[in-house]
């Protein structure tokens, strides 16, 4: 950009943020102007930066900088010693994902600082500014004065300008990632864990997040005063709650900024932020959906543990074999197959066998079985958080899989957040959150292991979702938010509108196992489910994962062979995706194009109220027509009175064709619209 007219945008941000005692340094906008990002140093000589779009400060002079253990804070007295900048535009493919092709188009903005005091310490900041957000990181350069770093905290702050209502849920409380979600005025956060998305009285819609979380500690938001939030990071027994050697770089700190919900969805600067593709050749990660013995679990039907309620056995497992293969469904999960599960698993995980089935399980056979009938068994590896144990395992328990051409493996961490158990040096057990930097190790590890034998990976109790699955292609979903199984046993089940919700905060981070498509609508003992029907199939389109269950019983599906023609036929994979409209937490309506095909489906699905939101098919192909396959509410459904009411009808469909999608009280609408042949 021309000097001059970058210097004047900058001065005009720094005006407008109207920060006193600070000096902006640095700027960058981004390539189409709609956001610019400065840099200041105030007359302490400590680093600060702000954001303005449009002309209006979004973020004002926010700290940067870091606390550390065992050396003073790495914080003031520092000096401009260069700046860079740099501009990208170039468009990427992705193996899989909500669309095929990703555009990448930012300038960025390197500062570079030194601290005028004894110790002269380097700091590096990276800013990326895109039109629809920013991302920034710190780089820790070699340098004899600071090689072996031990972070106590980061001082990161982002200093919201507008007020604004905030969806969030809390950070360092007992569970991990499944709460459900708050609504408040941004000034009445708490701890909260990322994405947090706000909204200002005029529609502008901020999400801060991160991207790229690797060897390092999770970010939390701590509120400290007004609507500044802090960077908290997940804490460590360790005392540091980063250990790093430099050179290294920190995860992108980010901010996903748009005009509406809908925008924020449609952003790709986490996958952006994230590096290429590490593993090669992934031709072997194919999105799927599958079935299994699942849910009878959760209903308590069945059990993981050994007895006469044991859902894992041989012959039940061959049922459900036969039932995905009649219904081309690639994978059925087997869970409770393996030793371990008797007695209080949750609370310890030492018992757990990852190699040894129980005795009423033929792993061998039943895999053989599957393999015969084209069905691949999806592995189970529930840890209860005791890592060291599983580690210890790991090798054989996916060379096990392999062997037997177990190409995906479910994985899960049950244990209360701050319970994950790993080795100190001394080999006595540690206590750890799910979210610390030794997580963050330890999920990358399995994901690379299982990457050596081709095996795709999809881990429940998680750690959050920051865009590795572009780096690591087998990560191909986790859980990390409130599932379909709290509507078997949850207190309270998830309420009718928690997945409006998670399209604009969980989903933001990447794809989710949520388990959609129960059929039967209802829970342990009879609890109904907050949903119509027609909702459990939308959910296969608004709740994106290269792998969906379909999550019911077999014998449930048979009775709603309609509705269920839909889960049959849904893809996994996409090659286009758009946001049609939407609201946080209230509705939104999502249509996606077949990755395999000219198809396009569609999602819509409401909160509690009956809606009616108006669409314009305009991503429809100008040159074809098309046949809609509609599962629609029926008039008299409601999700508390009438939720199996449905209607499934054909309709023609093109192009720009204006429809109205009537939506029933915890309701939603499934589509799919069927390409003819183009006209030439
Ligand atoms: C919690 C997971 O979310 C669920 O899907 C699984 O069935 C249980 N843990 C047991 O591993
Ligand atoms: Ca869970």
């Amino acid at each position: 950009m021309h000097r001059l007219r970058l210097w004047f945008l900058l001065t005009l941000a720094w005006v407008l943020c109207g920060t006193a005692g600070a000096e902006p340094v640095a700027g960058v906008s981004s390539p189409g102007g709609t956001l610019t990002v400065t840099v200041s140093l105030n007359d302490e000589g400590r680093p600060g930066y702000a954001i303005v779009r449009r002309g209006r400060p979004v973020i004002a002079e926010s700290r940067l900088g870091f606390l550390l253990t065992d050396a003073p804070k790495l914080e003031r007295n520092f000096e401009l010693t260069d700046s860079s900048t740099r501009s990208v535009d170039e468009t990427w493919e992705q193996p899989w994902g909500e669309r095929r092709y990703v555009r990448n188009k930012f300038n960025e903005l390197r500062v570079r600082l030194r601290e005028k005091s004894a110790l002269h310490r380097r700091l590096e900041i990276v800013f990326r500014v895109y039109d629809d957000g920013v991302g920034f990181r710190y780089e820790f350069p070699d340098q004899s004065q600071l090689k072996q770093v031990n972070i106590a905290d980061e001082l990161t702050e982002f200093a919201v300008v507008e007020p604004a209502t905030a969806w969030w849920i809390p950070a360092g409380e007992w569970n991990r990632y499944e709460y459900l979600y708050n609504r408040t005025p941004l000034a009445e956060v708490g701890q909260a864990h990322t994405p947090l998305t706000m909204r200002s009285a005029d529609g502008l819609h901020v999400a801060i997040h991160e991207a790229a979380l690797v060897d390092y500690s999770s970010m939390w938001l701590r509120r400290v005063a007004g609507q500044r939030l802090k960077a908290s990071l997940s804490p460590s027994a360790d005392g540091a709650r980063v250990r790093r050697t430099a050179p290294f770089t920190t995860p992108w700190r980010t901010l996903q900024i748009a005009d509406s919900a809908a925008g924020l969805y449609m952003s790709d600067l986490i996958l952006n932020l994230n590096e290429p593709n590490a593993l090669g050749d992934v031709s072997w990660v194919r999105p799927f959906k599958y079935v299994g013995i699942w849910w009878s679990l959760h209903l308590d039907t069945e059990s993981w543990a050994s007895g006469p309620k044991h859902g894992a056995t041989t012959e039940n497992a061959k049922l459900y074999i036969d039932f995905a293969a009649e219904n081309g469904f690639r994978g059925v999960l087997v869970e409770g197959w393996n030793k371990g599960w008797d007695g209080d698993w949750f609370a310890d995980g030492s018992a757990f066998s990852f190699t040894e089935p129980y005795s009423d399980f033929d792993l061998a056979a039943v895999a053989a079985y599957a393999r015969e009938r084209g069905v691949h068994l999806v592995g189970h590896h529930e840890t209860s958080g005791f890592i060291a144990h599983y580690e210890d395992q790991l090798e054989d328990a996916l060379d096990l899989y392999a062997r037997l051409g177990i190409d995906s493996v479910k994985t899960g961490y049950v244990a209360d957040a701050g319970g994950i158990k790993t080795r100190g040096a001394d080999g006595a057990i540690r206590y750890e959150w799910h979210d610390g930097q030794v997580m963050s190790r330890h999920h990358i590890k399995v994901v690379t292991e299982a990457a050596k034998r081709q095996i795709m990976v999809n881990p429940h109790e998680p750690i959050k979702d920051t865009g590795l699955r572009r780096t690591y292609p087998n990560w191909v979903a986790r859980e990390g938010a409130r599932g379909m199984e709290y509507n078997a046993w949850g207190n309270p089940p998830n309420p009718p509108e928690h997945e409006a919700n998670l399209v604009f905060t969980r989903m933001l981070g990447g794809p989710m196992d949520f388990t959609p498509g129960v059929l039967s609508l209802v829970g342990r003992g009879g609890q109904p489910i907050q949903s119509t029907i027609a909702k459990q199939l939308a959910l296969y389109v608004v709740i994106y994962s290269p792998i969906q269950m379909a999550a019911d019983l077999p014998e449930n599906y048979a009775k709603y062979p309609g509705p269920f023609q839909f889960i049959r036929d849904v893809p996994v994979d996409w090659a286009d995706t758009r946001v049609l409209n939407g609201e946080v937490g209230d509705f939104v309506t999502i249509a996606r194009k077949d990755h395999d095909s000219e198809d396009w489906y569609l999602g819509s699905v409401t909160d509690e109220n009956a809606r009616r939101p108006r669409i314009t098919l305009d991503f429809l192909d100008p040159r074809r027509s098309y046949s809609a396959q509609v599962y629609r509410d029926g008039d008299d459904a409601d999700w508390k009175t009438n939720a199996h009411s449905i209607v499934i009808e054909t309709r023609p469909a093109k192009h720009g064709d204006v429809w109205e999608l009537a939506l029933a009280p915890g309701g939603g609408q499934a589509i799919r619209f069927v390409a003819a042949a183009p006209t030439q």
